[in-house]
């Protein structure tokens, strides 16, 4: 045996980890998981049928093309095959847009705090990442964000709904913003809550991607379609990107099962329209509760809500639990509580009301 270690890139050092929401322990206090904006409902009509079918055949291959599901949502948002590009989550798409756009020297702007995984797949590219503070009503400052570009610039994530903060970019502002960006710089939208939102003035990125070669839309299955744990996401983009997105692509990486999945979920609408105009009621009842019992919160636009606690943090998040729910700390800026089943997210309320009381 010899003492040396292979010889890694030094820049995994600097690497943050990403942390996932903690899930309820099976002896704890808390009962539900409120902590990683998953949906609380099971899989949608039809779903599990298909994928346990899928599963039948898992000693095969999965469809490395995903023709069929490529084929699904070509007619559901009338774009060309050639335009889209699945990957394992839409986490795993960010990162390989990073990976065929940016290295080392090259700069990424996000809007922060943001989608806490975004500095690291630039950070794992070997990129520098440039955070862009959020404005002080918790959205992002598009005028900063169009100050930061430099002539190093690759890449720019906007994130609308902005995951933890909740708030959204609205049409005007963000056509002016991609005015202004130079078309060889890659905006992403980051769209992964973009079911949850109900204000039309929120521009649809796949409207504004038409005819801006520049622009590339990100959707997943993970969170209104309620198919986290099967890891399918999926990107909208012209022809040298999605084509960046196909070569970068760990190949197989979306199983048999996850597009059998997908296609099922996509075929559920209605389903699927009930259950989030639920979330959506759910969302309304937690956020006038607690500004009811005085908190100040962002007007949320996806499932989730935050709070900007501060240096409370960690004493909220603790309290949270020993009122039976577990949600997600960001220290030392705020928490994050997704909105979840009916008794969770009344559970929760009551937990805020107890924590006010004793401010
Ligand atoms: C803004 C945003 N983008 C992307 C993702 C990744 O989702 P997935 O990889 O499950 O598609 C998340 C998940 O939390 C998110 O909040």
């Amino acid at each position: 045996m010899t003492d040396k270690t292979p010889k890694l890139r030094p820049v995994l050092d600097s690497v943050p980890s990403y942390k996932p929401g903690r899930p309820a322990a099976a002896d704890g206090p808390a009962a539900y998981k409120l902590s990683s904006n998953e949906n609380p409902y099971p899989p949608l009509p039809g779903v599990m049928e298909r994928a346990i079918a899928a599963a039948a055949e898992f000693n095969r291959y999965p469809d490395l093309t995903c023709a069929g599901l490529l084929a699904e949502l070509s007619d559901r948002f009338d774009v060309p095959i050639s335009h889209l590009a699945t990957g394992t989550g839409s986490v795993g798409i960010a990162q390989q847009l990073v990976q065929s756009t940016s290295g080392p020297g090259d700069e990424v702007i996000f809007a922060w705090r943001s989608f806490e995984a975004y500095p690291i797949v630039t950070q794992i590219a070997g990129a520098t990442p440039v955070p862009v503070p959020l404005t002080e009503d918790e959205g992002h400052d598009l005028e900063a964000m169009a100050a930061a570009i430099t002539d190093r610039t690759r890449l720019i994530f906007v994130c609308n709904p902005n995951n933890p903060t909740g708030t959204v970019v609205r049409r005007a502002e963000l056509e002016a913003f991609l005015d202004r960006v130079p078309s060889d710089i890659l905006v992403v939208l980051d769209e992964a809550y973009r079911e949850f939102i109900r204000d039309e003035d929120v521009p649809d990125g796949i409207d504004l991607y038409r005819d801006r070669p520049n622009v590339c839309v990100l959707r997943t299955f993970s969170k209104a379609y309620g198919l986290a744990g099967l890891r399918v996401g999926f990107a909208v983009a012209h022809d040298p990107v999605a084509a960046a997105l196909r070569k970068t692509a760990v190949p197989f990486g979306v199983t048999q099962i996850s597009q059998e999945a997908a296609i099922a979920s996509l075929r559920s609408e209605e389903a699927l329209a009930e259950r989030v105009a639920a979330l959506v009621e759910e969302r309304t009842r937690v956020v006038e509760g607690l500004v009811g019992q005085g908190w100040t919160v962002p007007e949320s636009h996806a499932n989730f809500v935050w709070l900007r606690m501060g240096e409370r943090t960690a004493d909220f998040a603790a309290a949270c639990e020993r009122g039976g729910v577990i949600v997600r700390p960001f220290a030392p800026d705020g928490v994050r509580i997704t909105i979840g089943e009916t008794e969770a997210n009344t559970l929760f309320l009551k937990a805020a009301e107890e924590f006010r009381k004793q401010l």
